[in-house]
């Protein structure tokens, strides 16, 4: 990919912090060079240009003007592709909803054309969303994970996968066994882990569809790929923690059944961990593993208020995630609205340097990622989106009314979706431009691939 030049207002968390109000980087007439993939240049227009101090700023040729701000590529810790389709059903909490809505939809990803059409649209449905990194649950199926990954791979996309190990407590046609799961992980994890910017996810969906058997192949599988990551669900609806009481007697808590089957470690991501005991808190701050905060699937399902401020004063990393499908909205930025709800409701006011940094460098850093993304420093991937807060009359008026840039990151957390993403780029590669369909995808979607960075 040769040299390309953007020019435009730029913001970025360059470090991570435990104050990203502080240590936000903004630019409002900024410079982003890409080469091969990479970030290699990030600074002042003024000074790439080598324009004297208060000369009218002018055009070069060959640089791409955004008018629009450039933010890093969003990164979405916790998300169900083979969900998307269930997005907004009614009425249930987990349990019943699970069994009502989610099982039958993940039955028909047993047919690998339908896992590829679902795995292509939503993964152009991401980049529409300037989401460019996930860690994706799969169906049961290894096709599924097939689909997704060679999707991913088709736009060069970096992302996490796994197949979901699960034999019991769900119908027989979505059960694999310990051993099936075990080795069906294994081959995906030889097939994709580390290939290309496909990363594998060990994905025991949940401590109750899984026996303890299954949980110690989990386990197994963890100890001899260490650099794997881990994903599941943990402590999201107060029926199902009691039923972990039911199922796992000898555990002292719902935590303590993963730390004992070797699944609390580094790259382990928890979705929700809303109803933690203090000793389950203290466990996962001083294990490496992180939370993923799934705002609008909580409030969707009744879940709970997950506690931001207990987690960080714990010091375990979070980061913010759609959960689609039980959340609402595949944009990070409604899900950034959500958790500031979430918060008021506890007496907190999230705030959106910090929510953002969540979505970006604070989720790459949970996921021990953020060497490759979540930020644009030189010497990182080139994975960055244009927001036009044009496309939201209503945003675009509110922003004229701002008096500092926090108040109109605010503004934007508070009111974006998918609208205000005009551009998404992945290695340097325009991928998606707003008004035309995505992508190297070659789905009955009609989507298409934009490789030359241009349009
Ligand atoms: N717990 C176990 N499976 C799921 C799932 O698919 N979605 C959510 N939100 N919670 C779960
Ligand atoms: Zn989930």
């Amino acid at each position: 990919m040769p040299r390309q030049v953007h020019r435009g207002s730029i913001l970025h968390f360059p470090k991570t912090t435990s104050s990203p109000a502080d240590n936000y980087q903004y630019f409002s007439d900024g410079v982003l060079v890409t080469e091969n993939g990479k970030i290699t240049h990030l600074g002042e227009a003024q000074d790439f240009f080598k324009l004297p101090a208060n000369q009218q700023l002018l055009n070069y040729g060959g640089v791409e003007l955004h008018k629009g701000l450039l933010i890093p590529g969003m990164i979405d810790s916790h998300v169900h592709f083979p969900q998307v389709e269930m997005i907004a059903s009614f009425g249930k909490q987990l349990l019943d909803w699970l069994n009502e809505y989610t099982f039958p939809t993940e039955m028909q990803f047993e047919n690998q054309a339908y896992a590829n059409a679902q795995a292509e649209f939503f993964l152009g449905q991401l980049m529409e969303h300037g989401t460019t990194t996930a860690s994706v649950f799969a169906t049961v199926h290894p096709q599924s994970v097939d689909a997704f990954f060679s999707a991913a791979e088709a736009i060069n996309a970096r992302m996490i996968c796994g197949k979901v190990m699960m034999d019991r407590f769900c119908p027989e046609a979505l059960q694999d066994s310990p051993e099936q799961g075990y080795r069906d992980s294994k081959a995906l994890i030889e097939k994709w882990h580390n290939n290309g910017r496909a990363s594998y996810a060990i994905t025991p969906r949940f401590a109750p569809t899984s026996t303890p058997q299954q949980l110690a192949m989990a386990g197994k599988l963890a100890n001899e790929h260490p650099d794997t990551f881990i994903q599941t669900h943990l402590s999201e609806n107060l029926g199902e923690v009691e039923w972990i009481k039911e199922l796992y007697p000898e555990h002292p808590d719902y935590l303590g059944v993963y730390e004992a089957n070797d699944l609390v470690r580094d790259r382990a991501l928890f979705g929700h961990a809303i109803h933690l005991n203090d000793r389950e808190y203290r466990a996962l701050s001083t294990s490496g593993a992180s939370i993923s905060f799934c705002p609008s699937s909580n409030l969707f399902l009744g879940s709970g208020l997950f506690n931001y401020d207990r987690a960080k004063t714990e010091g375990i990393d979070v980061s913010i995630a759609s959960d689609v499908g039980a959340g609402t909205s595949l944009s990070l930025f409604a899900n950034q609205a959500d958790a500031y709800k979430i918060c008021q409701l506890q007496n907190s006011s999230l705030d959106p340097f910090e929510s953002l940094y969540l979505c970006t460098q604070g989720a790459a850093k949970a996921m021990g990622l953020d060497h490759l993304v979540g930020n644009l420093n030189p010497g990182s991937e080139a994975d960055f989106v244009e927001l036009n807060f044009m496309a939201s009359p209503m945003l675009q008026q509110r922003l004229l009314r701002c008096k500092s840039l926090r108040e109109q990151l605010f503004a934007i957390t508070t009111l974006s979706d998918d609208r205000i993403i005009e551009r998404t780029y992945l290695c340097g590669n325009l991928v998606y431009k707003k008004g035309s369909k995505v992508c190297g995808l070659n789905s009955t979607n009609g989507l298409r691939y934009l490789s030359n960075g241009s349009m």
